[in-house]
C-alpha cells in the first residue's frame, strides 16, 4: 500500500514535471513544419482586419496569415478568442502566433516578440457630430475604447479627459458612441473608415491621436519562427499578394513606408 502511494506520487510528479517543461518552450519552426500546420490566434471581431462573415473567419489579417503560412509551406489552424486572451495564450504555448492588429509597444515587447510589421496605422478620434476632433477637444469628455488596446492606453494619457470607458470588443465601444452613451470613441483609422461605409449614422472621424506599427506576435525568443515568418512576409509583400489583399480590404496599400 505504501509502495503504491509512493509510485503514485512519483507518477504525479513526473506528469507535473513534463507538463512544466512542455509549457516552457514554444514550438520551433522545424517542429511546426513537421506538423504541417501553424496555429494562429486572432480575435474575429475587428473588421476589416479579422472578423466573421457568417461562420467564416476572414479579413485582411486572416487572408494575409494564410498567404504567409503558405509561403512557409504550412496550413493554418485558426483560433478565435477575446482580444485580451491572445497574448496570454501565446505565453502559455496554446498557439504559435497571434495576428490581431497588435501595435508594437515597449510594454508588450517585454512579454512577447514582435515580427516585422504588416501595416502602419493609428488611433483616430471619432465623435457623433464631429465636434470632438482633436486631443484637446477630449477634455471633459467621456471616451470609449477597447479593453487592453493601445486606444485605451493612449487616451488615458490625454490630460483632462473626464472618463475612459473600456469595452471587451471594439464594436461595443463603437456602439456606445452611436447610442450616445459616450462622447467619443478611439479606434483604428481603417476600422473607422470601414464602419463609416456601412453604418455612418452618428459617426464623424476626427484627427489621429497617435500612430502605430502593427505586427504579429510570437512567444518571446522564438527566433526561428520569427525569422521564417519575416522572410515569408517579405516575399508576400514583394510578389503582389500583399498589395492585392490590402487593396481588397483597405482600398490602399497600408504597408509601413
Ligand atoms: N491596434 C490596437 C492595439 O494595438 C487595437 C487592436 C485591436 N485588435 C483587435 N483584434 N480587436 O491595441
Amino acid at each position: 500500500m505504501k509502495r503504491l502511494t509512493t509510485l503514485k506520487l512519483l507518477a504525479v510528479s513526473c506528469i507535473a514535471a513534463f507538463a512544466f517543461t512542455s509549457n516552457a518552450s514554444a514550438r520551433t519552426v522545424d517542429e511546426i513544419k513537421a506538423d504541417g500546420k501553424i496555429i494562429i490566434a486572432t480575435e474575429g471581431a475587428y473588421p476589416p482586419f479579422n472578423y466573421f462573415q457568417g461562420s467564416k473567419l476572414t479579413g485582411f489579417e486572416v487572408e494575409l496569415g494564410d498567404a504567409v503560412a503558405k509561403k512557409m509551406g504550412l496550413k493554418v489552424e485558426w483560433k478565435s478568442l477575446s482580444f485580451d486572451a491572445l497574448l496570454a495564450g501565446l505565453r502559455q504555448d496554446r498557439w504559435d502566433l497571434v495576428i490581431a492588429s497588435f501595435g508594437i509597444t515597449e510594454e508588450r515587447a517585454k512579454a512577447v516578440t514582435f515580427t516585422q510589421p504588416h501595416y502602419c496605422s493609428g488611433g483616430v478620434i471619432v465623435s457623433r457630430d464631429g465636434s470632438v476632433k482633436t486631443a484637446a477637444d477630449l477634455a471633459g469628455k467621456v471616451v470609449a475604447a477597447q479593453t487592453g488596446s493601445t486606444y485605451f492606453e493612449n487616451v488615458k494619457k490625454v490630460p483632462g479627459v473626464k472618463e475612459v470607458k473600456n469595452y471587451p470588443q471594439d464594436t461595443d465601444a463603437r456602439a456606445a458612441l452611436q447610442n450616445g452613451r459616450v462622447d467619443a470613441w478611439i479606434s483604428d483609422r481603417f476600422v473607422v473608415k470601414t464602419a463609416l461605409e456601412s453604418n455612418p449614422a452618428g459617426m464623424k472621424m476626427g484627427d489621429f491621436l497617435f500612430v502605430e506599427r502593427i505586427a504579429s506576435a510570437i512567444k518571446k525568443g522564438n527566433n526561428t519562427l520569427g525569422a521564417a515568418y519575416d522572410k515569408a512576409l517579405a516575399e508576400v509583400m514583394a510578389d503582389g499578394t500583399y498589395k492585392a489583399l490590402s487593396e481588397k480590404y483597405l482600398k490602399e496599400d497600408v504597408r509601413c513606408k
